[in-house]
């Protein structure tokens, strides 16, 4: 929300290794090959069953370059997507349905509950700091109506650990020393050239910041399980009738408290009173 009093607080600015990251334009493949699909067909599974019937606004922040948008607005939404980086929003604008601009989740540009659902699937990612993610969340829950649902997507605590451990990367002694203090700390830095500045949530934490912003936490689920760490995971997507079989799998686990952790990303539903 704009304001040009002397007083207000300054648009929230993303860090320039951020904005770097994501102009090198990997969001528009990322999610559409190898066992990135997982995720977009789980994020997809999951969505369908915990929003409300389409046909409602729905604010798509940090919606990169559309993935989701696009099939969201083929189910019925009006998916707007509020992204920070030029390429996102013009590749995303194009999309049949779906509209773009620039923006900030910590400062949308919506009013007061006029919107039906609000997705953050990875503004939470880069916001390191809890008084930042606080303002994203409280952002959130003031642009949703009351009932409407918000949806976050957190990295967990121990992925870069298991990625790693998977591809072998634990066994250079140099990345061993980085991946020890993400899992303490929760926090990644660009330097290590993989990913950029991060934070990774531990599922309960996640929750409590929900919860902090005044939504009622109404489920969490794991959205590759353990099936991202699994060899072999690509032949089974690339299966029609094999893929149908992983996803109602992953279905039986993905709320199971004791293995929340184990997936690499998890969702958090939360619903405005
Ligand atoms: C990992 S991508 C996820 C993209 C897509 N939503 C998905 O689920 O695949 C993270 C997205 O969050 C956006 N982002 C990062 N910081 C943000 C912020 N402060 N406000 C809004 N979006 C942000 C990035 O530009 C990027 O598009």
């Amino acid at each position: 929300m704009g304001s040009t009093s002397a007083e207000a607080e300054a648009a929230p600015t993303l860090a320039p290794e951020i904005l770097d990251y994501y102009a090198r334009g990997g969001e528009e493949s990322r999610l559409r090959y190898g066992v990135g699909r997982l995720e977009l067909w789980r994020t997809q599974d999951i969505l369908r069953r915990v929003l409300p019937e389409p046909g409602g606004r729905l604010l798509d922040v940090g919606g990169a370059s559309g993935v989701h948008a696009e099939w969201l607005a083929a189910d019925g939404w009006r998916v707007e997507v509020v992204d920070p980086v030029p390429l996102h929003v013009e590749k995303a604008g194009a999309l049949p349905g779906v509209t773009a601009r620039l923006g900030d989740v910590r400062a949308l540009d919506a009013e007061d509950a006029s919107v039906d659902v609000v997705l953050l699937l990875g503004p939470l990612y880069h916001l390191p700091e809890p008084a930042e993610r606080h303002k994203a969340l409280v952002e959130a829950a003031r642009v949703v109506r009351p009932g409407g649902t918000v949806v976050a997507a957190t990295i967990n605590r121990h992925a870069a650990l298991h990625d790693q451990l998977n591809r072998g990367g634990w066994f250079e002694p140099w990345r061993q020393v980085r991946l020890i203090e993400t899992s303490a700390t929760g926090r990644v830095d660009a330097a290590g050239g993989e990913f950029t500045t991060a934070y990774l949530h531990q599922p309960d934490e996640i929750a409590a910041e929900v919860a902090a912003a005044g939504l009622t936490v109404s489920g969490q689920y794991g959205i590759e399980g353990a099936a991202w760490l699994f060899g072999g995971i690509d032949a089974c997507l690339d299966d029609e009738a094999k893929r149908a079989e992983l996803l109602k799998a992953l279905r039986i686990a993905e709320s199971e408290p004791t293995l929340l952790g184990i997936s690499a990303h998890l969702l958090t539903v939360g619903v405005r009173p």
